[in-house]
């Protein structure tokens, strides 16, 4: 039995052989299902072989789909080719990072001008970090990761960083944006001009498939779960179960961890379907809690009134049926009702959450009408959980 520093013996797990591996920022040794993205990638970069100049490059796709893990794999690649040589790259993740100012201030970081965190006008950073570039003759390869946010607050980052370009010497010296984004329609929301300047080839990462994430599962089975203590039929479920609702890897891997926790814990000296099973719900719960603390009060009302509806046997419960019961709610807690039109919003919204579904259902007795169909738990545990944390 392994010893810990105080002298008190630590637990072996009989399941994880490392549990690292199944943590979101474990990197692993391959991506299975982005080998056309990687490709695509690196042919993208390889003009910088010659030294010539790259074309901005965007990634988009949804969240889980591995965008961070191709870029972050490609460079720890390319740093290592292109040291001591003029190409440098630089990473940074806009959700820190998350303005105009805060990424022009690491980039001046780059060349060792220090700028306040805050206070002075952009240009001022702005003329300083392209003064330091153009002497540099440098080709600089910036990665902005969740690009999605600083661009919320307006385009200057993207517009600014683009245009940079047709003012440098090409020759030696050049600027090339990599931005990841998980709005699908991130480009069509830039203003023209950002658009125009940024103008990037697109690459595309889709959910993955049923077969993807069971290679991407299998691998992680293998480097963090003891040989001969999990069912290949557990993969094959979390695999399935996941490409339908989302195609999400950080998610297929998050449920294959709690299943291992539950299968531990259970003492089962096998991961099976079941605890499968149990670490799904048990994921999709996780969620949902999360997801209501977030929630405003109406958006918490609405969803209270489908569990109920739900819970009490109404298997499709449409938008009139769900207004009235959230007519209820609201004068219960003595709030000043919404209208039904600004419900029916709150409930595409919380659809597309993912927190419920939804069906069209036509020609009914009220003619065509949305339905809920389902919630992401059983009602009667969303219940106990909005009871819980919802309406304080
Ligand atoms: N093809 C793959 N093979 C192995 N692991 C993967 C693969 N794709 C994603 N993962 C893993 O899934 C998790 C999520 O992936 P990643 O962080 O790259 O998603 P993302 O597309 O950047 O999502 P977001 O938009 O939320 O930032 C990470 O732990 C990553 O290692
Ligand atoms: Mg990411």
């Amino acid at each position: 039995m392994e010893t810990l520093p105080f002298g008190q013996p630590s637990i072996v797990s009989r399941i994880f052989r490392d549990k690292r591996v199944l943590r979101d920022s474990y990197l692993p040794p391959t991506l299975p299902g982005r080998e056309s993205q990687i490709e695509e990638f690196e042919a993208l970069l390889s003009p910088l072989h010659y030294n010539e100049p790259i074309t901005h490059i965007l990634f988009v796709g949804k969240t889980g789909t591995g965008k961070t893990a191709v870029v972050k794999q490609i460079l720890a690649r390319k740093e290592a080719e292109f040291k001591n040589s003029f190409i440098r790259f630089e990473y940074i993740n806009c959700s820190r990072a998350n303005t105009a100012y805060r990424v022009f201030y690491k980039l001046n970081r780059i060349f060792g001008i220090l700028v306040p965190p805050s206070g002075l006008p952009f240009d001022v950073l702005y003329d300083r970090f392209f003064e330091a570039l153009s002497r540099s003759k440098i080709r600089l390869v910036v990665i902005l990761d969740e690009i999605d946010i600083p661009s919320r607050r307006g385009n200057r980052l993207l517009y600014s960083l683009s245009r940079i370009n047709s003012e440098l010497d090409e020759e030696t010296t050049s600027l090339t944006v990599v931005g990841i984004a998980n709005t699908v329609n991130f480009l069509d929301r830039l203003d023209e001009r950002a658009r125009s300047s940024f103008n990037p080839s697109v690459i595309y990462f889709p959910p993955y498939n049923a077969d993807e994430l069971k290679a991407i599962l299998l691998q992680r089975a293998r480097l963090g779960l003891r040989d001969g203590t999990w069912e290949e039929g557990a993969i094959n479920y979390i695999a399935a179960k996941i490409a339908r609702e989302s195609g999400d890897a950080r998610r297929a891997i998050d449920v294959l961890r709690m299943a291992a926790e539950i299968a531990e814990k259970e003492n089962s000296i096998k991961l099976t379907v079941d605890h499968a099973k149990k670490a799904i719900d048990a994921v999709n719960e996780q969620e949902l809690g999360l997801a209501i603390r977030s929630l405003p009060l109406h958006h918490r009302f609405v969803l209270l009134a489908i569990a109920k509806l739900l819970a009490s046997g109404d298997e499709r419960p449409g938008t009139g049926k769900i207004y009235r019961s959230y007519l209820t709610i609201t004068r219960m807690n003595m709030a000043e009702p919404l209208t039904m039109r600004r419900v029916s919003g709150i409930i595409n919204e919380l659809t597309s959450q993912g927190l419920i579904e939804t069906k069209m259902s036509y020609g009914g007795a009220y003619g065509n009408t949305k339905v809920v169909t389902s919630m992401i738990v059983s009602p009667k545990r969303a219940l106990k959980l909005l009871g819980s944390i919802a309406l304080r």
